[in-house]
């Protein structure tokens, strides 16, 4: 694995080399033509005085340039308008040898120039070196001309140059002694994060990353803290989800093995010679049919639970009337309420045109199961069916003033086959799946159920449908 701060040092190495050889560059360039600039404003000036201090009779002129020469540290060459040399400071040129100067860039710009002056850079054999050469074509009918050694130039370029190797190399020690440091507090952390990943990698989900710093770092710390929350929910789920199945199976062959072995048992009697007793046999055929209505029940509850867990397929939703839908379910426990004495009783307060916007099959099937439980569960008294607006929410309340659920036993009596008092429900014919079947359709209509119950004096089953 790379490390971050190896990599951090290098860009920052490569960086200042960058910005280092820029930097030479330009002030390399900057300085050289200033200086260059300098000298040849101070060789202007020279040319101008010295053309003052010179006389105007030819004859003492050479003597006049080789003394002003050594005064100024510069060569000085006298040219008339014509081109010859007037006088030459140099000793290596003699005044007889040398060529016509008038051809010399210098002094062809001086002519050209209003201002009289012309410059020029060039190697001079003579000296072996770059001079720079400044003209100047002077009012008395000649041309001064001065020459000077650009070395002072370059020493001075050099030492600049220097100064920005020696800051250069600086720098780059700075960073190869600052960085590791710097990186390594900044990395820590993240050091920190890969082994509490590696952790979390293998299960380990309750494994907390400490998160102290403000950066992106931190960032990272709580998104995988959050990470694995939330796959430490999931897998909680599943396994809740994989217990839930297990127990279903188990109940629901559990549930099922008792009326069979009941049928058996009143099968293998019968055959026994019990059914030679018409009494008996009588008897014995009515509780197998029992039992079968039974098993009926619970492999009808059981087969609606499955498909109604298969969310939304099946869901027709329609506008219809409550009072429609319900009035019937109440005639059909007309019978049964009637023995027990119990009042059925149906209210709405909704417009006498309302619509609710429902599967009316599952409708029905949720209030069909609190209806038979109102009635089952209540010796006396009434049970009432009422509907009304609740805000944004149509409210549906089946209730009754029976034996009512004792507060643990609410959150539990929605859970399959769960039931408060199993011999009593059985006797009844409950399979214990009616309210979880309640609960699934109130679920896949975005709605919700709810109980109030007191014990010995009845219950409330509230279905909230939302509306559209
Ligand atoms: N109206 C009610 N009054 C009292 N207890 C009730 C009422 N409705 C349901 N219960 C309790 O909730 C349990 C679960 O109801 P349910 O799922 O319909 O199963 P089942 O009716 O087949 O027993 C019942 O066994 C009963 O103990
Ligand atoms: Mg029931």
């Amino acid at each position: 694995m790379k490390k971050i701060s190896s990599q951090i040092s290098a860009a920052l190495i490569i960086l200042f080399l960058v910005g280092f050889i820029i930097l030479l560059v330009i002030t390399d360039q900057l300085l050289k033509k200033n200086l260059q600039d300098q000298i040849v404003e101070d060789l202007k000036i020279q040319c101008v005085l010295i053309d003052n201090l010179l006389p105007q009779d030819t004859d003492s002129i050479q003597l006049a340039v080789s003394r002003l020469s050594k005064m100024v540290d510069a060569r000085i060459t006298v040219i008339d308008p014509s081109g010859d040399v007037l006088g030459e400071s140099d000793e290596h040129h003699k005044l007889a040898d040398l060529d016509n100067h008038l051809n010399r860039d210098e002094v062809q710009e001086a002519l050209r120039n209003i201002d009289g002056f012309g410059f020029s850079i060039r190697y001079s054999q003579t000296v072996k070196e770059d001079l720079v050469y400044t003209a100047y074509k002077s009012d008395r009918q000649r041309f001064i001309r001065l020459a000077k050694q650009q070395r002072f130039v370059d020493s001075v370029v050099w030492k600049v140059r220097w100064l920005l190797f020696a800051s250069a190399f600086g720098a780059i020690a700075i960073v190869l002694i600052m960085v590791p440091r710097v990186s390594r507090s900044l990395t820590r952390p993240l050091t920190d994060i890969i082994t509490a990943a590696e952790d979390i990698k293998g299960g380990n989900y309750d494994r907390e990353i400490l998160v102290s710093e403000d950066n992106e770092i931190g960032e990272l710390g709580k998104i995988l803290n959050s990470m694995s929350a939330k796959l430490k929910g999931d897998i909680i789920q599943l396994n809740q989800l994989q217990e839930i199945r297990k127990d279903f199976v188990a109940n629901a062959s559990h549930e099922l093995r008792t009326p069979i072995s009941s049928i058996r048992g009143f099968v293998e009697t019968l055959l026994d010679g019990a059914y030679h007793d018409e009494e008996v046999s009588r008897k014995f055929l009515e509780r197998t049919l029992s039992n079968v209505i039974r098993l009926e029940n619970i492999v009808n509850d059981m087969l609606d639970l499955s498909k109604l867990e298969v969310r939304d397929k099946g869901l027709s939703l329609r506008y219809f009337d409550v009072g429609e839908h319900v009035r019937p379910i109440l005639s059909d426990f007309e019978e049964r309420a009637n023995k027990k004495g119990l009042d059925l009783k149906f209210e709405s307060s909704l417009p006498a045109d309302y619509k609710l916007f429902a599967d009316p099959y599952q409708f029905e099937k949720a209030m069909t199961n609190l209806i038979e439980n109102a009635v089952k569960y209540t010796e006396n008294g009434y049970v009432k069916v009422s509907v009304q607006k609740v805000n944004e929410e149509v409210a549906v309340t089946v209730e009754d003033t029976g034996h009512g659920v004792r507060q643990e036993d609410i959150t539990r009596i929605f859970e399959r086959f769960y039931r408060v008092d199993k011999g009593r429900s059985r006797q009844q014919g409950g399979s214990g799946l009616g309210l979880s079947i309640v609960k699934h359709v109130m679920e896949i209509h975005n709605g919700s159920v709810r109980v109030e119950s007191e014990i010995n004096k009845g219950s409330r089953f509230i279905l909230t449908f939302p509306t559209m």
